[in-house]
C-alpha cells in the first residue's frame, strides 16, 4: 500500500471557508460543522488521522494546499479546468448548482433581467459564480463592472437586502438556507450552472489523493456519505 504524508503527523488539515451552509459553518458552540466537515472527519478517521479545520477566505483554499499549509481543500469546491492546473481533485462527492437569489419586488425577477444596463450582481469572491458573471458579455458573462465580490455568501445576501445589488449568484444549498433565514427573498427557477464538488489535494501528494479516493469510495458505498447529507439537507 502506498504511504502518504500530511502536513502534521496524525492530522489532516482541511482548508475551507466556514460561511457556506450546509457544507461548512460555525455552530453555536463555536465548533465547525456541515456536510464537508463530517465527510472530511470520516475520511480522516479511515486514514487514522484527526481532522483539523483551517478556516480562511475562500479565495485562498487552493493556495493553502499548493503551499503545503493544508492537506486538502474542501469547501463546496467546484471542479474547474483552471483549478485542475493547481490541484488534483478527488472523485466528486456532491453536485452544486449555481442559482440566482432575488429580492421580492426588485429589479431582477428573471434571468433576462440580469442583462439590464443598471443591474449589479452580488457574488462571493473567488467563486465560480463570480467567474461566470464577471466574464465579458461575449463569453456569456455580464462584465466585471456589473459584479461585486463579497467576502462570503452571507455578506452578499445582506447587500441584496440593503438594495446594493439586484441579485446574488451562489450555490443552491447555501441559497436555500439564506432565503429561509431572511424575509423577502426568493430563488429563480432557472439553473445557472451545474457543477461537481470535489476535494483538492496537492499535485505533489498523489499518495494522499489515492488514499482519499479509496476512503471516499468506501464511505459512499457503505451509505455514510448519504447519511451525512440527509442530516443537513431535508429532501
Ligand atoms: N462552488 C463554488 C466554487 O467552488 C463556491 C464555493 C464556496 N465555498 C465556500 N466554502 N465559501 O467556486
Amino acid at each position: 500500500e502506498a504511504t502518504f504524508t500530511t502536513v502534521e503527523d496524525g492530522k489532516l488539515y482541511m482548508a475551507t471557508n466556514a460561511a457556506f451552509p450546509p457544507y461548512e459553518m460555525i455552530a453555536d458552540d463555536g465548533s465547525y460543522e456541515g456536510i464537508d466537515v463530517e465527510i472530511a472527519t470520516a475520511i480522516a478517521a479511515s486514514l487514522g488521522l484527526e481532522l483539523v479545520v483551517d478556516d480562511m477566505d475562500f479565495g485562498t483554499v487552493i493556495i493553502a494546499v499548493q503551499n503545503g499549509k493544508s492537506d486538502i481543500a474542501m469547501a463546496g469546491l467546484t471542479v474547474t479546468d483552471e483549478r485542475k492546473q493547481n490541484v488534483d481533485f478527488s472523485d466528486s462527492y456532491a453536485t452544486g448548482i449555481q442559482v440566482v437569489i432575488v429580492a421580492d419586488g426588485g429589479a431582477v425577477q428573471s434571468i433576462d433581467d440580469m442583462e439590464g444596463d443598471d443591474i449589479m450582481i452580488g457574488t462571493q469572491e473567488g467563486t465560480t459564480g463570480y467567474i461566470y458573471c464577471s466574464a465579458p458579455v461575449e463569453e456569456y458573462g455580464y462584465g466585471e463592472e456589473h459584479v461585486i465580490a463579497y467576502a462570503n455568501g452571507a455578506t452578499a445576501v445582506q447587500a441584496l437586502m440593503a438594495g446594493k445589488v439586484d441579485c446574488v449568484v451562489i450555490d443552491n444549498q447555501p441559497a436555500i438556507e439564506f432565503v429561509a433565514a431572511n424575509e423577502g427573498l426568493s430563488i429563480l427557477d432557472t439553473e445557472f450552472a451545474v457543477e461537481d464538488y470535489a476535494i483538492g489535494v496537492s499535485k505533489d501528494n498523489t499518495a494522499l489523493s489515492a488514499a482519499i479516493n479509496e476512503a471516499l469510495a468506501a464511505l459512499i458505498a457503505d451509505g455514510t456519505v448519504q447519511s451525512i447529507v440527509d442530516k443537513y439537507i431535508v429532501a
